[in-house]
């Protein structure tokens, strides 16, 4: 089977998963970075999985405190600086999703980067979603299509948000069952899975297991099988 699979992640629960050991958040968020590399690798050597895609900032998360939004920035910019090898080592593309104009001019810039240096290779797919909401990757395509004279197909609705591909397995950690603003088209028919695990504590074994529960499911798309 060719690879296929878009598998894309709310990483939740950092938070609580330091407060747990008497540690300050923010250390959360450095245990969470471990996590996204081990998942990374792990969906690189799947057969089956095509692209993942990480909620990594939102765009509601600015009104997080000053201290903690600017310690997110510089672990992103920590992890892509790190990690910029290990992409190219396991054949993995890097590409951002979400409007990273808000941010500064040096992460845009490693970022862009980072997706020329890894724009070759051609096996998964990591996408980051960096101050990326629905609702507004939603806008940014009605703001680009709304001069176009013919009528607005599915396709080219697609074509012009950031995410182009639908998902196909949505996994939630840290207990919460919502979607918070994540990929709201293209979840339409995505399995969705919600767990307790604290990201942190998330790993390539529990998601080899989700993989296993996801092929056992049937899906119909809205028809019969
Ligand atoms: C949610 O946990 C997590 C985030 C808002 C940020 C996600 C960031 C990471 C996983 C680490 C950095 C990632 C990269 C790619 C460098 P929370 O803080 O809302 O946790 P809580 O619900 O327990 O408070």
């Amino acid at each position: 089977m060719n690879k296929s699979l878009h598998v894309a992640i709310i990483m939740d629960g950092n938070g609580r998963w330091a407060e747990a050991r008497g540690e300050k958040r923010v250390k959360g968020h450095e245990a969470g970075a471990k996590v996204v590399r081990e998942i990374t690798k792990f969906c690189s050597k799947h057969k089956d999985i095509e692209r993942i895609t990480l909620y990594a900032f939102s765009t509601e998360n600015w009104k997080r405190p000053r201290l903690e939004v600017e310690f997110l920035m510089k672990l992103l910019e920590h992890y892509l600086k790190n990690e910029l090898e290990e992409y190219i080592k396991n054949n993995v593309k890097f590409e951002a999703i979400g409007d990273i104009r808000a941010f500064s001019k040096s992460l845009q810039k490693l970022i862009k980067k980072v997706e020329e240096k890894t724009s070759h290779c051609d096996g998964l797919v990591q996408s980051l979603a960096l101050n990326y909401g629905a609702h507004d990757e939603i806008l940014r395509a009605v703001n680009q299509l709304k001069n176009e004279k013919k009528d607005i197909t599915e396709e080219m609705f697609s074509n012009a948000l950031d995410c182009k591909d639908e998902v196909d397995i949505m996994i939630r950690t840290g207990g919460d069952h919502r979607i918070s603003n994540f990929l709201l088209w293209q979840l339409s028919y995505a399995e969705l899975f919600f767990i307790d695990t604290l990201w942190p504590d998330f790993n390539a074994e529990e998601l080899g297991k989700i993989i296993d529960q996801f092929n056992i499911r049937e899906r119909r798309f809205g028809g019969l099988n």
